[in-house]
This record gives structure tokens, sequence and C-alpha cells, in this order.
């Protein structure tokens, strides 16, 4: 069984720099996807972020329900709408915020084999792909929340 990395918080660098893209993808890139996709899974998040575990490459894992999303150099190629709602980031525990996201986006992507993937979400997706390739360029929610708050957990 794989072991989950170590998340990375607040007030750690890696999290404030711009992420480097992937020039090859090979068995190390692919080891780091599947120790990522551990790590979101065992921390209950629906996302997580290279950066968040201590590696500054573009590279995030997300799931919200629809099965994992291995995207590497995403990027969103068309966004609409506006939608507000809470988020949380498991490098900022106990940390609650409302941001304002575009509702709708279409990221395009290489999955692990170095195709190009195109996703198209809505809702809690388009959410988790905006705050997970934020992080790809050191931005956090709490960049973008309009209203700061603890979280009960
Ligand atoms: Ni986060």
């Amino acid at each position: 069984m794989m072991a989950a990395l170590k998340i990375v918080e607040l007030g750690e660098p890696v999290l404030r720099q711009q992420c480097r893209k992937v020039t090859v993808i090979n068995k190390k890139i692919k080891k780091l996807l599947d120790g990522m996709r551990e790590t979101m899974y065992r921390s209950n998040g629906v996302g997580l972020a290279a950066p968040q575990v201590g590696v500054s490459k573009r590279i995030v894992v997300v799931d919200v329900g629809k099965g994992v999303w291995e995207l590497i150099n995403p990027e969103i190629v068309f966004q609409e709408g506006e939608e507000m709602g809470v988020e949380g980031c498991l490098s900022i525990p106990g940390v609650a915020g409302e941001v304002n996201r575009a509702a709708r986006v279409r990221v395009r992507a290489l999955d692990r084999q170095g195709r190009q993937q195109v996703i198209t979400a809505e809702g809690l997706g388009a959410r988790a792909l905006q705050h997970e390739i934020d992080h790809l360029d050191g931005i956090l929610f709490i960049d973008r929340a309009v209203k700061i708050g603890r979280q009960e957990s």
C-alpha cells in the first residue's frame, strides 16, 4: 500500500511559488500522482495540488465523486458564470471561507500517459479545479475569500 505524503501548511514557501511545467512524465511523476491520490483520499479532501506535498510542479488530483481526475499541466481554457461557495484547504486546517468562482470551467491537461484530456465541470467540480489550479500559481483560497472564519472539525 502506498504511504500518504506529508501535507505542507501555510507558511511553507513552496505554497507561494509559481510551479514548473512537467516536461517528461516518467516513473517519478506517476509515483507522485499515486501518492497525491492516496493522500487526498486519506485526508478526505476533494483535491490536492503538488505544492501541497512540497513539489513545485504543475500537477493536481481532484475527485468530486466521479472518479479521480489526474491533471498534468492543467489550464483553464474556458469559464463562465459565477458562484459563491464555501472552501477549505488541507494546507490551511481549521479555516473556511466564501469564495466567488466561475460556475463552469473547461480544463485541458495531460493524463499520466501524456495524452491530452479535456474536462468540463460545474458546481463542486468546477470549484475544486479552480482552487487546485490556483495552487500552481501560489494562490490560496484565503487570498480570494470574501469572508473567512473558523471551520468546526
Ligand atoms: Ni487547497
